[in-house]
């Protein structure tokens, strides 16, 4: 059946990245459904959307199969943070991969092209720098980190496997540490984590000396990314999608203070386990065959996120925005 307009599931589309993917989505014109459980997706996210008529929010938890009709799915249901995955690591575990089978097997009853959001957390703690897709990695399978790392990896191999048992029209995205407005102010990510300690003038919590590496990728880049793989029908992945511009944690924390005028000091706590000392991805893949790379550098993004909080911890009671550490 044509419809007029492309109908498209984004799941936990009330989440972070995923309420910024509905807003793209619903930029081209297409007819979106946001399902979400709302464990640590928000209303807030989207209420902006929701006045849109072809913009419809089904609370839903993934584990359960659905039935609904769509051309496309993106699949981005799955607590991403630490401090969220790890509060209830088997239903974690589930979101991926039960989430998986149900959305695989929408995708197959209709014949529907599906995206994964999958993590670099699959390349675990890397022994090769940067990481490359065919890397396959270096996960510990029985740490606290592996509701979420092995989650995704089995919801790759479930991708992979319905592509060749089924012929199904996959993408799969391994995303890198990405940051920006709507990320959830309480969740332990260390972008939002170092901007909310410094608003709120309180020392930043770093873990470790502060010398292990990340990337960090602003939203509006890698959406774009999301947006260029799905449209083009050559590589299915896992495509690795990240800012290759490589900092240490202590110089982000000192780049916030900088950017938000705040007088906090550093303190410094123990590396949590499993924790990758470097992540960085190798992106000449998306390069080549999206003509994609991130435009945003960090100063830009950050001073966007951390207007983005400003102005939330202005109107919230900010005895509700308590970060972890
Ligand atoms: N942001 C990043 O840096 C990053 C990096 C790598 C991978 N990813 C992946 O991208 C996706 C989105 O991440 P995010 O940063 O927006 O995280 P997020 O936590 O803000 O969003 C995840 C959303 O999924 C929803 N959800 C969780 N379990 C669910 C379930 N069982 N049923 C329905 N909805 C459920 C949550 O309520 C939330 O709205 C995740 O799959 C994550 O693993 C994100």
């Amino acid at each position: 059946m044509q419809h007029l307009r492309k109908r498209i599931l984004v799941t936990g589309g009330a989440g972070f990245l995923g309420s910024h993917l509905c807003e793209a989505l619903l930029a081209t014109g297409a007819d979106v459904i946001c399902l979400d459980n709302l464990f640590c997706g928000q209303k807030d996210n989207i209420v902006h959307l929701m006045d849109n008529p072809f913009f419809e929010f089904i609370r839903h938890d993934v584990t359960f199969p659905i039935y609904l009709e769509v051309d496309e799915i993106y699949n981005l249901a799955c607590p991403a943070s630490p401090f969220h995955y790890q509060h209830d690591p088997v239903q974690t575990l589930k979101t991926s991969v039960h989430g998986a089978i149900n959305m695989l097997g929408l995708a197959k009853r209709l014949n529907a092209k599906i995206f994964q959001a999958s993590t670099s957390e699959v390349y675990g703690d890397p022994n090769i720098h940067p990481q490359v897709e065919s890397y396959f990695g270096n996960v510990n399978p029985i740490g606290v980190r592996a509701c979420y790392d092995e989650g995704k990896r089995a919801a790759e191999t479930l991708f992979f496997d319905y592509h060749r048992q089924h012929d199904l029209d996959i993408r799969v995205a391994r995303i890198f540490n990405t940051y920006g407005p709507r990320m959830h102010p309480n969740d332990g990510r260390v972008v939002s984590n170092f901007i909310v300690q410094a608003l709120k003038g309180q020392p930043i919590t770093v873990f470790g000396d502060g010398s292990q590496t990340r990337s960090f990728c602003y939203v509006s880049d890698l959406i774009a990314g999301f947006q260029a793989f799905m449209a083009q029908d050559k590589e299915i992945g896992p495509m690795n999608m990240g800012n290759p511009n490589e900092f240490t944690i202590r110089e982000l924390a000192e780049t916030v203070v900088e950017l938000t005028g705040a007088k906090s000091t550093l303190t410094f706590k123990d590396l949590p386990s499993d924790d990758p000392k470097q992540r960085q991805p190798d992106i000449s893949k998306a390069k080549a065959a999206l003509s994609w790379e991130p435009k945003v550098q960090l100063r830009e993004g950050l001073g966007k996120t951390i207007a983005y909080f400003d102005d939330l911890l202005s109107r919230t009671d900010l005895n509700r925005i308590e970060t972890p550490g």
